[in-house]
């Protein structure tokens, strides 16, 4: 991680994306919050200012002077996905707009609702293969199957036996959605080779669902149509990756972070089991004490200013969500894992799991129904469950927090 260089003279002390603080990177986010607004860094030769708090996190997601500024040339990021046609989570309005509004006709909330009872049986079916053995990998027998089969599947229209590439596709790329700066070498590589695959394998999947539409939603994409307009083959192409890489790795890892914070807290995990009808809360808990998505980058569209700092058009940012949610200035005593917070007549204040503004997570219905059914059931089938022993590692990757494997005992 040479490329990260704290600049010690804007402020000390931001290390958080050192490898060191990849299984706990809270207190360093917390050091960095009480240190200041923000900090500086520099990715590669790119100054970038970090912000850890809430407000500021806030304000920057939701606000029409930051967005991403590649169409405009103004991005200081290197970020080649950023020119996947289609790919609109990179893209400003007005031309995101255009993406997102289309790709909504398809997502609609009654197709996303009508799965419900696809991914109720397809948990069933994952933890009867599993739970016999005593022992179960949380990732390996729960998570992966169940994106692969909902996002690869049931949204992409990947037919099963292919299903496998998709997962070596999706991580490769989920890799190397980290800047590139603080990307070693052999994961660019192996994003490139990864991206170039994974778009061959969609072209041909497009051109067969267009003349023969199926039952998922690729098909409801190739069709979908506002006021004559379509979606092109490369931005199709284009947006499968997106829906893959934003929706597999995020949701497998709401469902292991989530568990193990259960694991980890018998007393909310008891709780939960007692009171099932905290689960919606309780998810929002998780996506607040344990992120799947830990940071996103903006950059400033025109000159503007945030937590006291100016900011000229073109310069970047890192929004770092995982350190909001643990912002004590919104979440009182915020590293404390509590199902209830969420829940009742006054929950605290939406955590930023998901995004704000324009960009705000397309997928998090599906997500909830996903991570809902599988920790649900998984409590209801495994009534003592417990982690088993063993380290546990995560990831090599910055944006994306998750676990490798999480084995526990049934
Ligand atoms: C727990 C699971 C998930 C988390 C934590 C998550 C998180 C996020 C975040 C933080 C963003 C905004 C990034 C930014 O502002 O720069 C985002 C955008 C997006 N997510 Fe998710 N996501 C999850 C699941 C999903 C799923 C299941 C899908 C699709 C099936 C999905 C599709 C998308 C898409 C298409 C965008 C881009 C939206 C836009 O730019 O308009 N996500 N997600």
């Amino acid at each position: 991680m040479t490329a990260v260089h704290t600049d010690p003279e804007a402020v000390p002390g931001f290390d958080a994306f050192e490898p060191v603080h990849r299984a706990d990177p809270y207190p360093a986010f917390r050091r960095a919050r009480e240190a200041s607004a923000a900090c500086s860094l520099r990715l590669g030769d790119v100054p970038v200012t970090v912000f850890t708090r809430y407000e500021e996190c806030a304000t920057i997601l939701s606000s029409p002077q930051w967005g991403h500024g590649y169409r405009a040339g103004i991005s200081p990021f290197r970020d080649p996905g950023a020119r996947i046609p289609g790919s609109f989570v990179r893209m400003d309005p007005p031309e995101h707009g255009r993406f997102r509004s289309l790709v909504n006709k398809a997502f609609t909330p009654r197709t996303v609702a009508s799965l419900v009872p696809v991914v109720e049986r397809v948990v069933e079916s994952l933890l009867d293969a599993a739970l016999d053995r005593g022992e179960v990998d949380v990732i390996a027998d729960l998570a992966v199957p169940l994106a692969l089969t909902m996002i690869g599947g049931r949204v992409l229209g990947v037919p099963a036996p292919d299903r496998p590439a998709l997962r070596g596709w999706e991580l490769a790329i989920a890799r190397g959605t980290d800047p590139d700066e603080l990307l070693p070498p052999d994961a660019v590589a192996a994003r490139s080779l990864a991206a170039r695959d994974c778009a061959a394998y969609f072209a041909g999947l497009v051109a067969q669902r267009r003349a023969e539409p199926a039952d998922d939603l690729l098909s409801a994409l190739v069709l979908v149509e506002e006021h004559g307009d379509r979606l092109t083959e490369p931005e199709l192409v284009g947006i499968c990756m997106l829906l893959l890489v934003a929706g597999m790795e995020t949701s497998i890892n709401l469902i292991g972070n989530g568990v193990l914070a259960l694991l980890r807290h018998p007393d909310q995990l008891a709780l939960l089991r007692a009171r099932p009808g905290l689960m919606a809360s309780a998810l929002e808990e998780m996506l607040r004490y344990d992120l799947p998505t830990q940071f996103t980058i903006r950059v400033a569209l025109s000159d503007t200013e945030v937590g006291g700092r100016r900011f000229a058009r073109g310069d970047g940012v890192i929004v770092v969500m995982a350190s909001a949610g643990r912002d004590g200035a919104v979440y009182p005593d915020p590293d404390r894992f509590d199902i209830t917070r969420f829940d009742g007549p006054t929950p605290a204040r939406r955590h930023l799991g998901f995004s704000l503004g324009v960009h705000y997570c397309l997928g998090a219905p599906l997500a909830r129904i996903e991570a809902s059914a599988a920790i649900g059931a998984l409590l209801r089938r495994a009534p003592d469950l417990a982690l088993a022993s063993g380290e546990l590692s995560y990831l090599p990757s910055l944006i994306h927090r998750g676990l490798v494997r999480l084995p526990a005992r049934t």
